[in-house]
């Protein structure tokens, strides 16, 4: 019944009743002989290259229970962006996607599920995934102090070992095995602006413009449900949005994207194109009985697309290609745990004809039946439906977790269905292991608070740790008022977020940059600048993502593995592997204190030097603290509206004390042409022997054109230099506001 298979050096499965099912692992098997295991009835013992030691008790009903061990100073992190912090231990999860309003710890299972954590002291590196897209719940060390309890709904199981060096390796390792990470376009880079809702296109228009007049960069405007006829996916409300066509052209010509929101429920309604073809392939999820199953979601009674259905994909596919084909450039996939209501049953036909004739609410239809609400804060909720899979009935139960994952990849056939060659951007709330070659992911509705602001930061950490990178939360808060202060501080954090999306419900005050005067404003666009001029070395990081699967933002101890002192820090973070942000998380705060982990870092704002250790550092409403390690740089240029832009001129600034290596990447940032190779690369490494400043270039891959021409090196710390050699041959540099500038022209570098 139980059975172990090592793969390869790094992976090692355990199979317990062995069945065939979905799977959304990828297996690459190599020899291997690292692992020593031992099954003796229900107990194995695991040992892993002589080093790591874990044991496991299997039993197995109707369901299966796991035990195994964990070491007293192990922690646990990843498990997708549950509202705890990063360390996981000592807590109780449910992996059920549901609409969680509460955003507090109590506010469990959350919209998406990811059955993946890793096990991690300075001296072991263990990640666990759970092969199953049904309900799984974790609890790591409330029954037991030094236990793992894991109770799988279902009577088989199939768990992975992933064995590294460190993190990075393990997330190495995970990316292979559940896809890497997708490569965005860069708009999606830039600041996007969203509210629920903009309520027509002339309101679209009239915020588009504003972010151009007040020179604040600008990549994307999202339309939230009142675009559409009733809600009802692909269509357009011909009140508010008459002429959708101009609207388009009109944002293109100010450099805007568009993205708009589609949801998971399709009005039942026949005569609405998009329901009447999915019944005629008999495509949507269904009662027992057979008969189409109900649930009530924004647009009223709706039917769910079975997106198991390999059909119904395709379909869906055709419906995102048509309505992107209008111009549309990213779709933000929303309630799709799926979200129902209410799940509709035969007793409430009566009452809810009520809501149809407009003599009751669908608020007070929704409240009076509220015991099925199924938005509780419970850990398991029962939708009796089935599924196709492949021909055959499947129940939601064993699949509910992946609901939104087949959603996702068939929305992104649907973008390369419009155009083959063109990256896509799907932003999602719910989603599986996986999601992260497909969609960006968002944390859902958040509150204008500042403990939600804090938690945004080990939820989105701990989505880089479940390996997804492309993460961010709703800046401001989603629902409630923000403050002047609040607004700001989040504005300076969230222009670190991977993603980097304003975003607000419909009863809250406005929370564009501008609402809160001039002052304000401005403080908040230099947040918006320092994003922008940051896009080439965060472009690089999407980059290493998208080969090595690594976070964009990084916990301490992701770079510092052996420093047992960041394992629990999770209120600030690493931007790729220079940069330490410290935002300030707290209201009335002018300074906080800062964990530095090995080596001397320089605040950026003011060319202070800091050692090792707990530092006391200041920031004003201005500031939020940011520190370059010490022999490391980050890669800026200066774009003005959008993320698009060509960067003309490429600065490294460095920390520089002995030695720097740091590589700059550029593509077209549009198609998929660096598939193909064609890719700009450059490698440099700048040292600074005694008082001479060398520089050597070697061009990686040079099948691209890049957008810039010039290089300049500028040095941030005081240092003297006297002479100064680029590829050996001695070379002009300056001084000038205490810095060092040595500049070249690409062109000129490779002979052109
Ligand atoms: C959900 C989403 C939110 C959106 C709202 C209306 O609550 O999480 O972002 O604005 O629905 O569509």
């Amino acid at each position: 019944m139980i059975k172990i298979v090592p793969l390869n050096d790094n992976i090692l499965k355990i199979i317990i009743n062995e069945k065939e099912s979905l799977s959304f692992v990828k297996e690459i098997k190599k020899e291997t002989n690292l692992w020593d295991y031992n099954i003796k009835e229900n107990e194995i013992k695991i040992i892993w290259n002589k080093e790591y030691k874990i044991n496991f008790k299997v039993f197995i009903k109707d369901h299966i229970e796991i035990f195994h061990d964990v070491e007293e100073n192990d922690r646990i992190y990843g498990l997708g962006e549950k509202y705890a912090r990063l360390n996981r231990r000592y807590k109780r999860f449910h992996m059920w996607n549901v609409d969680q309003q509460i955003h507090l710890p109590s506010g469990d299972p959350t919209y998406l599920s990811i059955p993946f954590y890793i096990l991690a002291n300075p001296k072991k590196f263990l990640g666990i995934l759970i092969d199953y897209a049904g309900y799984i719940y974790i609890d790591t060390g409330v029954r037991n102090l030094n236990e793992v309890f894991i109770k799988i709904k279902s009577d088989y199981a199939r768990i992975y070992l992933i064995a590294g060096k460190n993190l990075k390796e393990i997330l190495r390792c995970y990316s292979e095995m559940t896809g890497k990470p997708f490569l965005p376009p860069k708009w999606a880079l830039g600041y996007h602006q969203s509210r629920y809702s903009y309520m027509d296109q002339n309101e679209v228009l009239e915020i588009a413009s504003e972010f151009r007049k007040r020179k604040i960069p600008c990549d994307a405007i999202y339309l939230d449900i009142y675009h559409m006829n009733e809600f009802k996916n692909f269509t357009w409300d011909s009140k508010r949005f008459p002429n959708p066509k101009e609207m388009i052209e009109k944002l293109k010509d100010l450099k805007i994207k568009l993205v708009t929101i589609v949801n998971a429920g399709i009005k039942a309604s026949k005569g609405y194109a998009v329901y009447d073809k999915l019944k005629e392939i008999d495509g949507f999820i269904k009662y027992s009985n057979n008969e189409t199953f109900l649930g009530i979601v924004w647009p009223g009674i709706c039917a769910f697309p079975d997106f198991l259905n390999e059909k119904v994909r395709k379909l869906w596919s055709y419906f995102i290609s048509e309505w992107l084909n209008q111009g549309i450039d990213g779709i933000w996939l929303d309630m799709n745990e799926p979200s129902i209501f209410l799940i509709l049953n035969k007793d409430m036909e009566k009452e809810f004809e009520k809501v149809l004739n407009n003599e009751l609410s669908l608020f007070s239809f929704v409240s009076k039946f509220s015991t099925n609400l199924i938005n509780k804060n419970i850990g398991y909720v029962k939708i009796d439906a089935f599924h196709n899979l492949n021909g055959s009935k499947i129940h939601h139960d064993e699949v509910h977790n992946a609901y939104p994952l087949f959603q996702i990849i068939s929305t992104y056939e649907g973008f390369i269905k419009s155009n083959s060659n063109k990256r896509s951007f799907i932003l999602s709330r719910s989603g599986f292991i996986g999601i992260q070659g497909y969609a960006a992911v968002w944390t859902g509705d958040n509150q204008a608070d500042w403990s939600h602001m804090e938690i945004s930061v080990p939820q989105l950490l701990s989505l880089g740790l479940s390996g997804i990178p492309f993460v961010g939360a709703d800046i401001g808060g989603f629902s409630d008022d923000a403050d002047p202060e609040l607004l700001i501080r989040w504005f300076q954090l969230g222009a670190f977020y991977p993603l980097f999306r304003n975003h607000s419900d419909i009863n809250s005050r406005r929370k564009e940059p501008w609402v809160f005067g001039e002052e304000v404003e401005s403080m908040i666009k230099e947040a918006i600048n320092l994003r922008y001029k940051l896009l080439p070395y965060l472009y690089k990081l999407f980059v290493d993502s998208y080969r090595e699967g690594l976070p964009i933002i990084r916990p301490l101890c992701l770079e510092f593995p052996f420093d047992e002192n960041c394992y629990d820090i999770d209120d600030e973070f690493m931007l790729g592997d220079s940069l330490l942000v410290a935002p300030i998380l707290n209201p009335g705060s002018k300074a906080r204190a800062v964990y530095l982990p090995e080596s001397k870092w320089l605040n950026l704002w003011n060319g202070k030097i800091y050692k090792k250790g707990w530092n006391f550092v200041e920031a004003d409403l201005k500031t939020i603290p940011v520190f370059l390690k010490e022999n490391s740089a980050i890669i800026t240029t200066n774009v003005k509206e959008s993320a698009e832009e060509p960067w003309d001129k490429i600065t490294i600034e460095t920390f520089l004390t002995k030695n720097v290596n740091v590589k700059i990447y550029d593509d077209d940032g549009i198609t998929f042409n660096y598939k193909k190779g064609e890719f700009f690369e450059i490698e440099l490494n700048i040292k600074k022997e005694k008082n001479k400043l060398k520089i050597n270039t070697n061009i990686l891959n040079d099948k691209f054109e890049p957008s810039f021409n010039k290089i300049e090196v500028k040095i941030l710390n005081k240092i003297n230099i006297e002479r100064a050699f680029l590829n050996n041959k001695e070379y002009d540099f300056s001084k000038r506001e205490g810095f060092i500038f040595l500049e070249f022209d690409l062109k000129e570098l490779m002979g052109k």
